[in-house]
């Protein structure tokens, strides 16, 4: 027994006690909502207030891909309040125009122009938006096994059961199979040959077809090579875009730049947040290629916001982007990124409930399971909209009280930690998730 088991819970402190009363959790039963005060965060780990340090191995919410001591952005957000906490949309700031100019840099491909907004969901909205007006097509097909954010235009193209309380959502969005080999009984290939088929009988009236390259919340589900370049020619073939939502596999997660990257394929819209400024700002962006930036010189792109751009998340952006770089995060993602992937691949050997890994560089999904051969999961798809909690919660707590956060989705855990993480912090954290794969081993039919 650890250190912390033996120890009695103290139980809510005033601050924790005071937020569950007037402060509501996110996806949740209220009743099951217990907030945890945290205190102090540094490097990889953070630390809550009854003095337990943890490693943050999912990135808090797969977002703080920079740590928790990124001084450069910390600065850049001081001195803007200071300088110019807020203008008008219809004014610009330095760091505006340099973060618009950064992101064609490092986007591929003709991305070029961008909208900025407050989180990922509204980056998707403004992708939704975008693509309507400029195909003058009102219909986006997006997959089942997908998570592209809560507000009500993203709600509908979400596949996860998180978007059933919202149904019938916005008109015009159809949902297509996933690449999930280890889940579904459709071949990755076979699944986008489907979509071709979806769009024809749709009698090309598709504005875009709408996909996380890898896709996170979901599973860390990778397709194979080859996919998502024919995912881009079936859009063409019938007139659509192509959309990449970009919020959680971008900047640096993958070892690439963007997930797209991985597999060389310039989409034609693009939606970011999270680690745009490595969750030291609500930040989100929407780039477009040049030739779909063109078409808003003569049509209007009817769409805004008071916060659109705002001086200080947009001075956190480009600090963000500028510490990838100076830091050469995205080749250090790469490379902690294999070591990573071999200790998973160590746990698997020696826990019978992993059924199946993925992943790429620090973008990681360790799915269980309680009967390997038949692929039984412990989590079910209803169980994130079910009240309880799951082995795959157990397992995660487990972890936690080990020392290591990491989040867990369904019946997959997301192991997604800073950028700057290190081996040895690594190898720490791997220790606290062993511990907490010998209660899903336990839990195992036998
Ligand atoms: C792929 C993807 N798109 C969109 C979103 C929504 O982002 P936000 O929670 O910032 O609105 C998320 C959030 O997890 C996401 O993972």
């Amino acid at each position: 027994m650890s250190e912390r088991d033996s120890r009695i819970e103290p139980g809510p402190n005033e601050i924790e006690r005071t937020d569950r009363e007037h402060v509501f959790g996110t996806w949740s039963y209220q009743k099951e909502v217990s907030p945890t005060q945290v205190v102090d965060a540094d490097g990889v780990r953070f630390t809550t207030a009854d003095g337990e340090e943890y490693i943050d191995f999912s990135g808090q919410l797969m977002c703080s891909n920079l740590g928790h001591s990124a001084e450069k952005v910390a600065d850049a957000i001081d001195e803007q309040a200071r300088e110019a906490a807020y203008v008008a949309p219809n004014y610009t700031t330095r760091a505006r125009a340099k973060l618009g100019e950064k992101l064609a840099e490092v986007t591929p491909g003709s991305l070029s122009k961008t909208f900025f907004s407050t989180s990922g969901t509204e980056a998707v909205e403004a992708a939704i938006k975008i693509a309507r007006f400029y195909t003058g097509k009102r219909k986006i097909v997006s997959r089942y096994r997908s998570y592209h954010g809560a507000t009500y235009g993203s709600i509908s193209v979400t596949g996860d059961p998180r978007r059933l309380e919202s149904e019938p959502g916005i008109p015009g969005t159809i949902k297509a199979p996933d690449p999930y080999a280890y889940g579904s009984t459709l071949d990755p290939m076979e699944s986008v040959e489907y979509i071709d088929e979806m769009l024809a009988l749709e009698g090309d009236t598709v504005a875009a077809i709408l996909v996380e390259p890898i896709v996170g919340s979901n599973g860390i589900l990778v397709p194979p090579e080859g996919y998502l370049s024919r995912l881009k020619e079936i859009a063409h073939d019938h007139g659509a875009l192509l959309i990449c939502d970009e919020v959680m596999a971008g900047f640096g997660r993958t070892g690439e730049w963007f997930g797209c990257d991985v597999f060389g394929v310039e989409p034609d819209i693009m939606t970011m947040a999270k680690g745009l400024t490595g969750a030291y700002q609500p930040l989100g962006a929407t780039i477009v290629t040049s030739e779909i930036a063109e078409h808003f010189e003569e049509n209007m792109l009817c769409h805004g916001h008071t916060y659109a751009g705002h001086p200080v998340a947009v001075a956190a952006g480009l600090a963000a982007i500028e510490t990838y770089q100076e830091e050469n995060l995205i080749e250090r993602a790469s490379e902690v990124g294999e070591y990573l992937g071999d200790r998973i691949e160590e746990l698997a050997e020696n826990h019978p409930s992993v059924g199946d890994t993925r992943g790429v560089g620090l973008f990681r999904g360790v799915e269980l399971t309680k009967h390997p051969e038949k692929r039984v999961p412990f989590g079910e798809r209803e169980d994130k909209i079910d009240t309880g909690t799951t082995v795959v919660d157990e397992v995660s707590a487990t972890a936690a009280e080990n020392g290591t956060y990491v989040a867990s989705m369904i019946n997959t855990l997301i192991v997604a930690p800073p950028l700057t993480i290190t081996e040895a912090e690594i190898d720490e954290a791997i220790e606290a998730l062993d511990a907490g794969l010998d209660v899903s081993d336990a839990a195992m039919a036998h």
